[in-house]
């Protein structure tokens, strides 16, 4: 269970946490068309409080509106102040931000154009997303009997609420067998994402993630860890690979807003090199935190002090 705060904000205005609710007949909770976001705010070496990547994830957030056809009664603006100002509100100096694009009531049935689009942002506590002990130790995953989505059946380059289904049950999947997290394939058996995050490894040296141009959501974190290993001279490929590469890869490590950057020390009961988090995993791993929470001031542009 989170903890409760006190404020939510729904359609430009702070509500109490227990007033903000939504009919029954609310369109997304039927049919899944939705938009969201999940951000993450840390309080700096410095103590000062920063929302990482803010208008990065708030682009994200209206391109995915884009992507489904709905137009938001809320402007840019008003999302990316609402989320400061509810973190104020909250007293919160480190959280979660879930921002949510919906269609709420009216209408019923798939086409409903004219049904209210409605927005919520909610902020709350949130700790290691795999659990103590995955930073440090690194993550159990198992290959998922599920496919991620073909771009033809849905949209990956969008955060949409009902695509989730197929994390969920890729995840539930991979927890029911024992493993801490899944990793799924696209159609044609190359390797795409874990349930909510975007996966590399590291061979003799080079970093290497499947393309944007593969199935996976275009993670925020996946570009900083990129652009964080360009500049520490890491080699980078984006290029497909299938499972056999993964099995044989010398380090892996997820990484997503939730997760952070966390290494994964077995795939499908395999050790992944020493079967404990790598030198490339560490060090990225580190000057991420560094950028996000510690005193790394190189990128202004990703913070946005509270
Ligand atoms: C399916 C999926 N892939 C990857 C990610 C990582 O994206 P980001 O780093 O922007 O949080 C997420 C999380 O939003 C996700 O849900």
């Amino acid at each position: 269970m989170l903890e409760k705060e006190k404020k939510i904000w729904m359609d430009g205005a702070l509500c109490d946490w227990d007033d903000a609710r939504v009919h029954v007949l609310t369109h997304s909770l039927h049919y899944g068309l939705g938009a969201f976001e999940g951000i993450r705010a840390y309080r700096r070496a410095n103590g000062k409080t920063a929302i990482f990547r803010l208008h990065d994830h708030i682009q994200r957030l209206f391109d995915t509106c884009k992507l489904i056809a709905i137009e938001p009664r809320v402007s840019f603006e008003q999302v990316m102040e609402a989320c400061g100002e509810l973190l104020r509100e909250n007293g919160l100096t480190e959280g979660y931000l879930r921002p949510v694009i919906f269609v709420g009531d009216g209408a019923m049935g798939v086409y409903a154009p004219n049904n209210p689009i409605r927005t919520t942002i909610v902020a709350w506590r949130w700790g290691a997303y795999l659990g103590a002990g995955a930073l440090d130790n690194g993550v159990r995953t198992k290959i998922s009997s599920w496919v991620r989505h073909h771009p033809s059946i849905a949209l990956p380059k969008g955060k949409i609420m009902g695509q989730y289904t197929n994390s969920i049950l890729a995840k539930r999947e991979a927890r029911t067998a024992g493993y801490d997290e899944a990793i799924l394939l696209d159609v044609h058996g190359h390797v795409c994402e874990g349930s909510g995050e975007n996966l590399f490894i590291v061979k003799d040296g080079t970093l290497i993630t499947p393309p944007l141009s593969a199935s996976i959501l275009g993670g925020i974190t996946r570009d900083t860890v990129l652009r964080l290993a360009r500049e520490s001279g890491i080699p980078v490929l984006e290029q497909p690979f299938a499972r056999d590469r993964l099995y044989l890869a010398d380090e892996a490590f997820f990484t997503g807003t939730a997760v952070e950057v966390t290494p994964i020390r077995e795939v499908d009961d395999r050790s992944i090199g020493a079967g404990k988090p790598g030198p490339i995993t560490k060090q990225l791993q580190a000057r991420y935190f560094d950028a996000v929470k510690g005193s790394d001031e190189t990128h202004p542009e990703w913070l946005t002090l509270v």
